[in-house]
């Protein structure tokens, strides 16, 4: 006490004595400015400020690691001696009080914090705020990431790694060193290498994981909220757990930070689940969720969802970029270890990214979509990644008031119900698409509308795409559209995004331009150029099938695809090859 008593005295006396020196000699000052820069620091003992020049070599030095080198070959100036003053307290301060050690003579250091800007939508770092993000150009994207360094506190990687090198955690295969191919194959039991999913639910939900679910997986289902993601899950869950394909029951858990056990149950009640291996757990810490799932050992682990979970000891509240980060890191080691599959549920921002980093999806193994159109009960479940598959497959499922249903045959869910009363309706036709390796049948409708305005409003098909269609009627096939406001839809809300679609939305223009209602049996198949010629589209063989089983007694294709399809049996389909879309109007567009 005596020693810190002496040494605030030796402060004071150097304050004072500093300040004097400038008041005296202004010219000094300014030369003290120019190699010094006055540093202010909270004397603890007294509880005051303490003032103090550090030259621009010590300011650096001093936010160096941790020193008691005071040897620093200063002259004998009295500022300096004032500056060896405060550090020579600062070292009896870290003898005296331990904890304060980053206080006095390594004062600079202690308030080290970073501030480090973070793009939300790309993840890039960058140490200075920009209107937008230089790597992927957002606007108003960069979020600012504080970094404390408090010395002995662990960095957010070091949490992540460290809550999964827990003893308990079973050794991982890569640990012991390279392997040869043929080595890993002989113990890998290709039975157990993806774990069946039973039922009509089950096999939809499969085949968007690539044919079951991988041990160890990291999936990250994404989606708007009230789409049904937690309902998607709960189902999953309910599967896994009762495990039917392979007759043995074993725990799944289900961990939610958005909802208690209760409004949980509640809903596994209404949708009639009610295994007995689901275990519902709701935290929002998930050191404290990856313990309990351990301590279950669970068959699969479910996390609704990954923006509420929060890391002890990780810079910023739960929802934030490091968070997320650091949260899907461990929870990645955890699966790749424990041989655990995880879900994680994101949220999905305005502009349809899933909410937090853009690292999120490089870090897990596969990220599933569910989209749906908000008055619409169906639901569509795809895969925008797999690692451990194709991502061209599409789930189809319809939420009933006891949750996700597969749909039986999907392939007419885009075809309006009124359908049958076409044959009075001009402005419909059908296209024929592929989706994964599905097939679709949707409904595109057009409205010509001469006289009032010349406007277009397009719904579901690309304003490009269409404009190049009317325009190629106008030139190649001679139709009269100048004069005429024209809209066009898809039913139900979808999107053709596949060329395969141009025929029927030409053949729709057509139909309602001439007045000419088209039967309700004819489908359309083809891409269109700007001469007016029909092209080729991939799995011809395929659309075409799908079509006659579906009941369509004509279905219209280019004429290549006409030849190679021609000697093959569908069923009592009339596949009718047209060359340009002259030839269209010409064979169906006609009365006989
Ligand atoms: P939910 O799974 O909570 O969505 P998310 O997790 O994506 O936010 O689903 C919410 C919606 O689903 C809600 O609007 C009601 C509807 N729903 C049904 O229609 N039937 C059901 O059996 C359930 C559970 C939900
Ligand atoms: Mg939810």
């Amino acid at each position: 006490m005596q020693i810190a008593n002496m040494r605030t005295f030796q402060i004071l006396y150097s304050r004072t004595h500093f300040r004097n020196l400038i008041s005296t000699k202004p010219n000094l000052y300014k030369t003290i400015n120019r190699f010094y820069s006055i540093s202010t620091v909270y004397d603890p003992v007294n509880g005051c400020i303490v003032t103090k020049p550090v030259t621009m070599s010590e300011k650096s030095k001093l936010s160096q690691p941790e020193s008691n080198n005071h040897d620093d070959g200063s002259s004998n100036s009295d500022y300096l001696d004032a500056l060896k003053d405060d550090r020579s307290y600062g070292s009896v301060l870290k003898s005296n009080q331990g904890n304060w050690s980053s206080f006095g003579g390594n004062s600079i250091k202690k308030s080290k914090s970073k501030s480090t800007w973070v793009c939300s939508e790309c993840g890039y770092a960058d140490g200075q705020w920009w209107g937008y993000c230089r790597e992927c150009k957002n606007v108003n994207t960069m979020k600012e990431v504080v970094e404390v360094d408090n010395g002995g506190k662990v960095s957010g990687f070091q949490v992540s790694e460290k809550i999964v090198q827990q003893s308990w955690l079973p050794k991982g295969k890569g640990d012991d060193g390279p392997l040869r191919l043929t080595d890993v194959n002989k113990r890998v039991n290709h039975s157990d290498w993806r774990f069946p999913l039973s039922g009509l639910f089950g096999d939809e939900v499969s085949r968007v994981l690539g044919g079951g679910l991988v041990p160890g997986s990291l999936i990250l289902v994404g989606g708007d909220p009230g789409v049904g993601k937690s309902t998607l899950m709960l189902q999953i869950a309910a599967i896994i757990a009762e495990g039917k394909e392979i007759g043995k029951p074993a725990p799944v858990l289900y961990v939610s930070g958005e909802e208690s056990v209760e409004q949980i149950g509640n809903r596994a009640d209404r949708m009639d689940i009610s295994t007995d291996e689901l275990f519902l757990y709701s935290s929002t810490d998930l050191e404290d969720i990856l313990i309990k799932a351990h301590a279950l050992c669970p068959r699969a682990l479910v996390i609704d969802s990954i923006q509420t979970v929060h890391l002890m000891g990780v810079t910023g509240s739960a929802g934030g970029i490091y968070q997320i980060k650091e949260c899907t890191a461990a929870l990645l080691r955890f699966a790749k270890k424990t041989n655990i599959p995880v879900f994680l549920i994101g949220h999905v921002t305005k502009s349809g990214d899933i909410a937090g980093p853009r690292v999120l999806e490089h870090i897990v193994d596969a990220v599933l979509y569910m989209e749906g159109e908000q008055h619409s009960t169906h639901r569509l479940l795809r895969a925008f990644k797999n690692r451990f598959g194709s991502t061209d497959e599409l789930g189809v499922f319809e939420m009933s008031p006891s949750g996700l249903k597969a749909l039986k045959n999907p392939s007419e869910i885009f075809v309006s119900d009124g359908y049958s009363d076409s044959e009075f309706l001009a402005g419909l036709a059908i296209a024929v698409v592929m989706d994964g390796s599905r097939t679709f049948v949707i409904e595109v409708q057009a409205l010509c509308a001469a006289g009032s305005s010349l406007s277009r409003q397009v719904n579901g098909v690309q304003a490009g795409r269409a404009d190049m269609i009317i325009s190629v009627l106008m030139k190649q096939a001679g139709l009269k559209l100048q004069s005429n406001a024209i809209f066009l839809n898809v039913v139900s809300g979808a999107t053709l995004t596949e060329t395969a679609g141009d025929l029927a939305v030409a053949a729709a223009i057509c139909s309602s331009f001439l007045e000419f209602p088209i039967p309700s049996n004819v489908a359309f198949i083809g891409e269109i150029g700007l001469g007016g010629e029909l092209r080729m589209v991939p799995k011809m063989e395929k659309r075409v099938s799908t079509v006659a089983k579906l009941g369509y007694k004509k279905c219209v294709v280019p004429e290549p695809a006409a030849e190679m399809l021609r000697g093959l049996d569908f069923g009592g389909i009339e596949v009718l090859g047209c060359r340009n879309l002259k030839d269209v109007i010409n064979s169906v567009f006609i009365t006989r």
